[in-house]
């Protein structure tokens, strides 16, 4: 038997656990974790702090050759920071003001060429877990295990409440409903690389699952894909 590197791919709608999901696994498995959002989401930042008009195509392109990203292991969290221009923006990318706009800004195509690029290059050595929107569709269509996650709405809210509040006492459940409401909409209707189930990803609702559960679950997938019986 012999164990082979793969690339995971796992897309789905915003807070159901992708992220959580895919840390976790990298961890057991060796495996480097690449949260695409936080892209999406220090791009946002960007624009923002510099007052980018995110429909003026030319400031956009400006913009995009100023922006420098990269990740940058955090021992304490055991995943990635993401810096921006050597700044590590983690703590403010998960902020309300950026999550509000970060949807339009994702829906760029530019914006989404400059970020699938990087992507595409963190996985050429394989050995990596992605989530994202358009992972297993249009970053690696190749995927050796591609993963569509869901959950019940209600579930998502709460949890992504749960994230916010310690550091947000006033964020409030409607607040955070509406944002993901309007996220979802706008990430499943753009034109470019709409958020979609790759046809050959495998659906996980974890709405009623706990963490280990969903965790036992999807190493079995990657059992599956990793380990090649030798002949003879
Ligand atoms: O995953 P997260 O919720 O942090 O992503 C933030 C936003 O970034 C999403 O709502 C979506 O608009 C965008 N995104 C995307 N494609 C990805 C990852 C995230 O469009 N691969």
């Amino acid at each position: 038997m012999s164990a082979r590197k793969i690339i995971i791919a796992i897309d789905g709608f915003s807070s159901c656990g992708k992220s959580t999901l895919a840390k976790q696994m990298a961890a057991i498995l060796g495996y480097s974790f690449i949260d695409s959002g936080a892209m999406y989401r220090a791009i946002t930042l960007y624009f923002l702090r510099h007052g980018i008009d995110i429909n003026n195509k030319e400031q956009v392109v400006e913009a995009l050759k100023d922006i420098h990203l990269s990740f940058h292991f955090n021992e304490e969290r055991q995943a990635s920071d993401i810096c921006m221009n050597d700044e590590n923006v983690e703590p403010y990318i998960r902020d309300l003001i950026v999550a509000e706009k970060v949807s339009p800004v994702a829906a760029i195509k530019e914006v989404r060429a400059f970020a699938v690029k990087q992507q595409q290059r963190m996985g050429k050595k394989k050995g990596i877990v992605m989530d994202g929107r358009d992972i297993g569709t249009v970053v690696f269509p190749d995927a050796e295990l591609k993963i569509f996650m869901t959950a019940e709405p209600e579930v998502r809210v709460k949890r992504r409440f749960q994230e916010l509040y310690p550091s947000n006492h006033n964020v409030t459940l409607d607040e955070v409903r509406h944002n993901l409401e309007l996220r979802d909409y706008i990430d499943s209707n753009r034109e470019e690389s709409p958020l979609r189930q790759a046809h050959d990803a495998i659906v996980l609702d974890n709405s009623n699952l706990t963490r280990e559960e969903q965790l036992e679950k999807v190493l079995g997938w990657v059992k599956e894909r990793t380990t090649q019986t030798v002949a003879g």
